[in-house]
């Protein structure tokens, strides 16, 4: 990106040069994206074997007439079989962009994963040289684990892996849902699409099973359309589509902002239940805390593109170390406040993302900050077996390491 010499506009050159690098960028990319490979390109080894998804050193950029945004800016994460690990930072800190590069659904040409790798534990039906699944003697169809590394996957091939092994719950309901089917139809599409062998009459029953389980009468909504339905109707709706791919893995992001404080409660109640039942993981994104306090086994702290701290749901509550955090947990309203009591509020915004500097993004809103913290961006400093912080303070030699 070039500076902006324009009193803080870029002029036609610089426009013209930032048009130019990124239109070499999109070409490289979207040509790698929409490429034919042999499927043993793709495939991965997870570096835990008890995790079902590991995202490393991430990149996901947008390529925009002012410049790269780093939306998604060398991120790391992991999520272990069976756990929910939600993911927590201000406004526009890249979580949904995160796991939109997991599903693959980055608008292009101008969102890009560039670099990095999505590795996810896929277990799907065993299938012959034509694609059709592979029964044993007993007519029982067999299955087979795979690891994928998403973000190198051609897009031709992400149905392996999208709506059928990981599974995604979006804040909005509505524009999720096809408004000229019913329910019925659109719960019976997903079992029929995904499941060998399905009829018309298992699918029927999948999804009234499916209804059941997000306590739903099927009787009155299997017939129904989206918009007769209340918005907490149609989020159990979603989480019961969802859930009948019987995916690996589900992402549900902002699952609760759109819903009344009641819903909210009996929805939040709805996934830890599922989360019980299925066997399967949950990657949980909310501005909300104390649906993290008590939802999640592990947290990811982001901020500004980057996960600067991470550990378990212990660690980040009760023993946070990055000073953003420890403003979070600050910020955050709690009974015992009395009406005097201000909320605290980090002061200052996020540097631009298209201009970001090189030493800790958070430098400039930092109460804590040191003389190192004017160097480089700081590195992950490992505080237990689970616990993470990027964050000058922890290094070793200092007194907080
Ligand atoms: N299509 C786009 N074009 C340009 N920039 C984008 C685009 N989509 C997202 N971004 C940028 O990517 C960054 C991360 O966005 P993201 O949606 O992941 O934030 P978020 O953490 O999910 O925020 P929120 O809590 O508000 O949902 C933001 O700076 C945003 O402006
Ligand atoms: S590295 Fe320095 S500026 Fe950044 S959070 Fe830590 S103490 Fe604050
Ligand atoms: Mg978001």
């Amino acid at each position: 990106m070039k500076e902006k010499t324009n009193g803080g506009y870029l002029s036609g050159k610089e426009i013209r040069a930032i048009a130019r690098e990124n239109a070499k960028q999109i070409k490289k990319l979207e040509a790698y994206k929409n490429r034919r490979a042999e499927e043993r390109e793709y495939l991965s080894e997870m570096k835990n074997p008890e995790n079902i998804l590991e995202i490393e050193d991430l990149h996901t950029f947008f390529y925009t007439e002012q410049g790269v945004v780093k939306a998604v800016n060398g991120v790391s994460y992991d999520v272990p079989k069976n756990a929910v690990v939600g993911i927590v930072g201000e406004s526009g800190c890249g979580k949904s962009v995160t796991s939109m590069s997991v599903m693959r659904l980055i608008q292009g040409p101008a969102g890009q994963i560039v670099d990095g790798s999505i590795r996810f534990k896929s277990v799907d039906y065993k299938r012959d040289v034509k694609g059709n699944p592979v029964t044993d003697e007993t007519g029982e169809y067999l299955t087979e684990e795979k690891v994928y590394d998403i973000a190198k996957m051609p897009i031709r091939e992400i149905h392996k892996i999208r709506g059928k092994q990981i599974a995604m719950i979006f804040q909005e309901p509505m524009t999720s849902l096809n408004p000229v089917f019913t329910i019925g139809q659109q719960l019976d599409e997903v079992t029929l699409l995904h499941q060998p062998g399905a009829t018309k009459q298992s699918a029927k029953e999948k999804s009234e099973e499916m209804l059941r389980l997000v306590g739903i009468i099927p009787e009155n909504v299997y017939n129904a359309f989206p918009h007769e339905l209340s918005g907490g109707m149609r989020q159990r709706v979603m989480i019961a589509m969802a859930l009948a791919a019987e995916p690996r893995l589900i992402i549900a992001d902002e699952p609760t902002t759109a819903l009344d404080v009641t819903i909210q409660a009996q929805i939040l109640d709805l996934l830890q239940d599922i989360k019980n039942k299925i066997d399967g993981s949950i990657l949980l994104i909310t501005h909300d805390l104390g649906v993290i306090a008590e939802m999640a086994d592990y947290v990811v702290v982001m901020y500004a593109g980057k996960v600067i701290e991470k550990g378990t749901v212990y660690e980040i509550f009760q023993e946070p170390k990055h000073p953003y955090t420890i403003g979070l947990q600050k910020s955050k309203p709690t009974m015992t406040l009395d009406d005097s009591t201000e909320l605290y509020n980090i002061p200052g915004n996020v540097p631009n993302p298209i201009n970001m500097p090189k030493h800790c993004y958070f430098k400039e809103r930092c109460a804590m900050c040191t003389n190192k913290c004017s160097g480089d961006y700081p590195g992950m400093v490992q505080l237990s077996p689970t616990h993470f912080v990027a964050c000058h303070l922890y290094e070793e030699g200092n007194c907080n390491g």
